[in-house]
């Protein structure tokens, strides 16, 4: 018994040695940071994402990650542009959003999971993102080797690389930022035939449709209280 218990002591010593040598050994592996994540820090560490450090602190996003990393177990994965994909923008782009739609376009680029990079094959299309769901807020990925394509109806790039990867959060670069045809619908300059069409589809999908099936509800509540009146007539006067 006690030498069981000193034998298998001596083994999470030789392990826990046996680790803190290899993190120690290893310069590559960026060692995690004290104390909860930080999602700023790693990336002022990574260098090349200014633009996107400040859009998350002004939409205090930054705050809103932490806590997320520190209370739930999901993970997060989040699509950092760099520097260059913003400056890449068409100019003015990003100053013209007001405070909402800076949000939206913070949390489209965060994947309230984590997903590892052989995870992403397995996932369903269109990804949830932090900014919600929706046709106007799709972010679909493929794989392709070791990077992820990525299209949002908008932007189509892929990842240009792992920034930071534990098993709570991984932060891949981007070098276009993800455009949701929510904040960036192109308003086309309306030659005939084209606009018909994309009205088409967006009758089907504007509030129309609700009036349609709001008036499918009463026709159908119609129906039943003609039933119903059907029904009481049968009760009152037995066949
Ligand atoms: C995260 O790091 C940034 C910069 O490194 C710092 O300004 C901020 O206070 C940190 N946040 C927390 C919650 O520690
Ligand atoms: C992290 O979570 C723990 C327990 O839920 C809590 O006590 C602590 O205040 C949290 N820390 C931060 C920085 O949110
Ligand atoms: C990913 O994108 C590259 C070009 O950016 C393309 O050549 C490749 O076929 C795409 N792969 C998938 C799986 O969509
Ligand atoms: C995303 O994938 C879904 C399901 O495959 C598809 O219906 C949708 O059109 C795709 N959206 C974009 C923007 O590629
Ligand atoms: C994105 O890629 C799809 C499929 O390859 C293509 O149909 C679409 O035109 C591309 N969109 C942009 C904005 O490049």
């Amino acid at each position: 018994m006690m030498t069981r218990l000193l034998f298998s002591n001596s083994l999470l010593l030789f392990f826990l040695l046996h680790c803190s040598t290899t993190t120690a050994q290893s310069p590559a592996a960026a060692p995690a940071p004290p104390g909860p994540t930080n999602v700023t820090k790693i990336l002022e560490k990574a260098g090349q994402f200014s633009v996107f450090i400040r859009l998350l602190k002004a939409t205090q996003e930054d705050l809103t990650l932490n806590g997320q990393l520190n209370d739930s177990n999901n993970g997060i994965t989040i699509f950092a542009p760099s520097d260059s994909a913003f400056s890449s923008l068409k100019s003015g782009a990003l100053n013209s959003l007001n405070d909402q739609e800076k949000s939206e376009l913070v949390q489209f680029h965060i994947i309230p999971n984590f997903l590892s990079t052989s995870q992403f094959q397995t996932v369903s299309n269109p990804l949830t993102t932090q900014a919600g769901t929706g046709d106007r807020l799709e972010l679909n990925v493929t794989t392709s080797g070791n990077s992820v394509n990525i299209t949002t109806g908008l932007t189509n790039t892929s990842t240009s690389g792992t920034i930071y990867t534990d098993n709570q959060l991984a932060i891949y670069q981007v070098d276009k930022v993800l455009q949701p045809i929510d904040i960036f619908t192109p308003k086309p300059p309306a030659p005939a035939p084209a606009p018909e069409k994309a009205k088409k589809s967006k009758t089907a999908e504007s509030p129309t449709v609700s009036k349609d099936s709001s008036g499918a509800v009463s026709t159908f509540a119609h129906y039943n209280l003609i039933l119903f009146g059907i029904g009481i007539a049968t009760a009152m006067f037995p066949l």
